[in-house]
């Protein structure tokens, strides 16, 4: 039976199912594990069933035993992975594509309106009871006939525009390539990052972390957006340069942000806490029971898969 360790609590139907296949090392309080405690809890073990709270760098992956064989990130990202440092040591990365498609787009969606219809203000004078209404009352920017701007054009992003086109916004992208016809849904393409800025009411940021999305929202991007822009990010808080932003925020150059995910998570610079104009939320981007069960399921699958045949279609390194 293969030894499995898993760096964090998953939901119980997960476990189960993890029980019965291997011979498993549960993290049943959910403590976040050091590097070292990592390397050490997985002494014995052929595969990591990781999260991407986990920071598999080369050092630690360099210093894992020589039997772990697979990193199977219990994420569509692998910014958590040094991808190199583990196909060097031939241990394959897996992922959980698709599976969380939908509930991202969700989160994605709320990040638009929330930060569009300024509901970070609007919950703050709910909550306190110190509003009344009026004509002129937390007036915010409505979606119909606005632009939205994709950055990355994948599974995510074309959830995202379409629902954003029901809701009359009209969408354009910027990827590394452009989509066929028939899978763009009329959006415009840009072939580069400044022509799509340059159009972007709101723009909503949905490529993966890589060294080349790494800060591409900074102080200079920032400033071919129009003048109160929008600016919200569901992917990963490593694509935004935050004091450029806050920067922004401050001057008013962008309007309001709406954001999920962050740099050096759980933590997020304090600059965005003294904005109202920030709707802020912990990374919630798969956080339903469906999303996350069918992950671990996933997760779980490319580790049966890579066991039975040293392959995995979810392969990222
Ligand atoms: C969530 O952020 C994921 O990458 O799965």
């Amino acid at each position: 039976m293969k030894k499995i360790l898993v760096t964090r609590k998953l939901l119980q139907s997960n476990e189960d199912r993890l029980k019965n296949l291997y011979d498993v090392r549960l993290n049943s309080n959910d403590e976040l594990y050091s590097e070292k405690k990592l390397i050490d809890m997985s002494e014995g073990c052929d595969g990591i069933l990781s999260a991407l709270t986990d920071n598999l760098d080369a050092k630690t992956i360099n210093n894992l035993p020589e039997s772990i064989k697979i990193l199977s990130n219990f994420a569509v990202g692998f910014g958590n992975i040094d991808l190199d440092a583990a196909k060097k040591r031939n241990i394959i990365v897996t992922n959980t594509p698709d599976v969380l498609t939908d509930a991202t787009a969700e989160i994605g969606i709320l990040l638009i309106l929330g930060a569009c219809r300024r509901a970070s203000e609007g919950i703050e004078s709910a909550r306190a009871s110190n509003w009344k209404w009026s004509a002129d009352y937390l007036i915010g920017k409505q979606l119909t006939g606005t632009r939205l701007g994709i950055l990355g054009m994948g599974r995510i992003g074309k959830k995202i525009a379409k629902i954003a086109k029901s809701l009359g916004m009209i969408i354009h992208y910027h990827n590394r390539s452009q989509l066929s016809t028939e899978k763009e849904y009329d959006a415009t393409y840009h072939k580069d990052l400044k022509s799509l800025l340059s159009i972007s009411d709101v723009l909503s940021i949905c490529c993966p972390a890589s060294k080349e999305t790494s800060n591409m929202i900074n102080k200079e991007t920032l400033e071919f957006l129009p003048r109160g822009a929008v600016i919200t990010n569901v992917a990963r808080g490593d694509i935004v340069d935050d004091e450029a932003l806050i920067d922004a925020l401050n001057r008013r150059k962008v309007y309001a942000v709406g954001l999920d995910v962050y740099k050096g998570e759980p933590n997020l610079n304090p600059g965005y806490l003294k904005h109202k104009s920030a709707f802020i939320l912990p990374h919630l981007g798969s956080a339903t029971k469906e999303t996350r069960t069918a992950m671990a399921n996933l997760a779980i699958d490319n580790l049966e898969e890579f066991f039975k045949s040293g392959k995995c279609k979810n392969k990222v390194n």
